[in-house]
């Protein structure tokens, strides 16, 4: 009988220090079928575990376009994210999923996307810019707006400058607590439409952060013109199981862990509770 909650076992393979309290780990499968075939969307989440401690649901970083291999960025918050963290290349870490609809990727194509994060929020946008980058053509103009407290919580500083590269896509870059030598702008991110123009023409707004962030950023999306169709964003919500059994992240009648993570603006709006109502 098949065993939804059990995981497959991987291998770290290598490990990228992001920031003080983020990781990104680059793990492959120990079994080849399993490597050949786990077969993941843009936007997706696992389960993560470490045996002994528990497991954490974590989104997937990597793009399905690279194959071989899952990346996951993970911030050291609590139990299970702290024995990732005590874990070196090499060791073991248990997978299970992937789980949760995706960003729609037919549906952005020719479009202008704006992709605008707040902190460990870069990685779930991630699978999906490189995606994009790797398909570039397919897409319009492509813009990454990104804000972090300090420079040294910028997530993936080498990837940004590869993306800032690519013809027609910029990227803008804001820290709350800026340190000698920083070169882009000072403040949250909303401060960056003073630096430039975020048109709702043919555009998409793809959003992940922390609630506070999101909040503001909706709010000036709304007041650039944004329809709340063209505002897509990636929720956390306290999960367990992940495939719709446990009710741990519901809201109303949505589960978090099917349903989303990705919804639009106009779902969010419709939930019944105010807490994801921004
Ligand atoms: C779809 C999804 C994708 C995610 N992607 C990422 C990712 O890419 N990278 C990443 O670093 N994190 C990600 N997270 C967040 C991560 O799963 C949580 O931070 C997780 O709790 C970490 O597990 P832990 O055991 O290390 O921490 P925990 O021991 O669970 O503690 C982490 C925090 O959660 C609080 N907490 C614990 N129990 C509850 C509860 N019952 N209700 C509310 N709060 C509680 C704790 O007080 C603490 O502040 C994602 C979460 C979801 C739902
Ligand atoms: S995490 Fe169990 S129902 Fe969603």
């Amino acid at each position: 009988m098949k065993n939804d909650y059990l995981p497959h076992k991987a291998k770290i393979t290598s490990i990228q220090k992001e920031s003080f309290d983020t990781n990104t780990y680059k793990v492959v499968f120990d079994d080849k079928k399993i490597k050949d075939t786990f077969d993941y969307k843009q936007g997706q989440f696992a389960e993560i575990s470490v045996l002994g401690v528990g497991e954490a649901p974590i989104s997937i970083t990597s793009s399905p376009t690279r194959k071989g291999f899952l990346e996951f960025s993970i911030r050291n918050t609590g139990k299970v994210t702290r024995a990732i963290h005590d874990l070196k290349v090499n060791d073991p870490l248990f997978v299970r999923g992937p789980y949760g609809n995706s960003f729609p990727y037919d549906e952005l194509k020719g479009k202008n996307l704006y992709f605008i994060a707040g902190g460990i929020g870069l990685p779930p946008l991630r699978s999906l810019i490189n995606m994009v980058m790797d398909n570039r053509k397919e897409f319009g103009h492509v813009k990454i707006l990104y804000g972090a407290k300090t420079p040294d919580e910028v997530c993936f500083k080498k990837e940004l400058e590869e993306w800032k590269n690519i013809p027609n896509t910029e990227v803008w870059l804001t820290v709350d607590k800026p340190c000698d030598g920083w070169g882009c702008s000072v403040g949250v991110v909303t401060e960056l439409w003073k630096e430039t123009n975020v048109h709702p023409e043919n555009a998409v707004a793809i959003l992940c952060g922390p609630p506070i962030m999101i909040k503001f950023v909706i709010a000036r999306l709304a007041e650039s013109g944004f329809k709340d169709i063209d505002i897509v964003m990636t929720l956390e919500r306290y999960m367990k199981c992940g495939i719709g059994k446990c009710g741990h992240c519901n809201i109303g009648e949505k589960f978090v862990c099917i349903d989303g993570p990705v919804f639009t603006y106009n779902q969010v709006k419709a939930f019944p509770t105010k807490e994801h109502a921004f």
